[in-house]
């Protein structure tokens, strides 16, 4: 407590706490990282799509790297060639938040091999005896984060991670400054490449502290069903809402969209893509080449949906 001094940024708190029982960490792989460290976990089966920016935390604790297939429903091919033991685990993928029931269901028997990424599905429950890892940054307005909830015993590190330099771009986007915000964005997750486990920042914790939960959340939805009830006849991947909350709405297409993300950008309207990667498999190289992956957080209006829909139907 301090009394006077230099000003702060003052927002409204909605005491707004993520998994109380969760483990805090500064990125998803740094939560994967201290969970394959603790549990001295040899081999681990990853799908054949997947985020690359995991691999170097395996390859430093020399993690063998087993990949398996997914099929058109983003599901594993064939989960039973996954053979899991006390030292090995099978990592599934919550993709954009919308696979939680088809997860539950194949945790169901053995839920303790499976290590359940839902770095895209922050609102997703913890299935109890499965180990589970979140990014809350990729939902909320922090400069990092990264969620760890196990039933194993985890050693915290001492040291926070200081993220004092890397909040610029939060700033940058919410003045309307979105170009020079990117460049420092592209810092801030650069300074995550480092996955050596710390504690979340303290900044983290206190911007979480004022996010507006509900809003988030229920927004998420609405425009998942609205885009949903729009794409519905388009779009070659069919997930339904059922109660999730998504992180954005994947349109999967019959061709290349890289000339439509060129255009989109050329009228400011950025998309993220999932992902290029050498380990893509037949699927994930599909669902990076021709998915649109539409945004559909709480600073997206109406208006701004609809000329999005109207965009994407005239272009493509
Ligand atoms: C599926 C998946 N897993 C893990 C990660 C890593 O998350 P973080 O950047 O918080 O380390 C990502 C990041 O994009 C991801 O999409």
């Amino acid at each position: 407590m301090a009394i006077g001094g230099y000003n702060q940024l003052s927002l409204k708190s909605f005491n707004t706490q993520l998994d109380i029982k969760a483990y805090q960490f500064q990125s998803a792989r740094a939560a994967l990282y201290a969970y394959l460290n603790s549990a001295k976990i040899k081999t681990l089966y990853v799908p054949n799509y997947i985020c690359d920016s995991i691999f170097p935390a395996l390859e430093s604790l020399n993690v063998n790297v087993i990949f398996y297939s997914i099929n058109d429903l983003l599901l594993p091919d064939n989960i039973s060639e996954c053979t899991s033991t006390n030292d090995s685990k099978i990592l599934l993928v919550n993709y954009f938040g919308l696979l939680s029931e088809q997860i539950k269901i194949l945790t169901t028997i053995r839920p303790e091999s499976f290590i359940v990424d839902n770095s895209q599905a922050l609102f997703c429950e913890h299935i109890e005896g499965t180990t589970s890892i979140y990014s809350p940054r990729k939902f909320l307005g922090i400069p990092d984060g990264g969620l760890l909830r196990t039933s194993i015993n985890i050693d915290m590190p001492e040291d926070c991670y200081d993220a004092s330099k890397n909040c610029g771009h939060l700033l940058l986007r919410a003045a309307g400054y979105v170009q020079a915000g990117y460049r420092q964005f592209l810092e801030a997750e650069q300074a995550l490449e480092c996955f050596i486990p710390k504690k979340m920042s303290v900044i983290s914790a206190y911007l979480i502290n004022c996010a507006d939960i509900n809003l988030i959340k229920e927004t998420r939805q609405r425009n998942y069903k609205f885009l949903y009830s729009k794409f519905k006849s388009l779009n070659q991947l069919q997930l339904p809402i059922n109660g999730q909350i998504p992180l954005c709405y994947p349109l999967k297409i019959s061709h290349d969209v890289g000339s439509v993300y060129k255009q989109l950008i050329n009228n400011a309207i950025y998309l993220p893509r999932y992902w290029q990667s050498e380990c893509n498999g037949k699927v994930g190289f599909n669902m990076f080449n021709s998915t649109l992956f539409l945004p559909i957080d709480e600073r997206v209006s109406y208006a701004e949906l609809l000329q999005l829909v109207n965009f994407i139907k005239k272009n493509l």
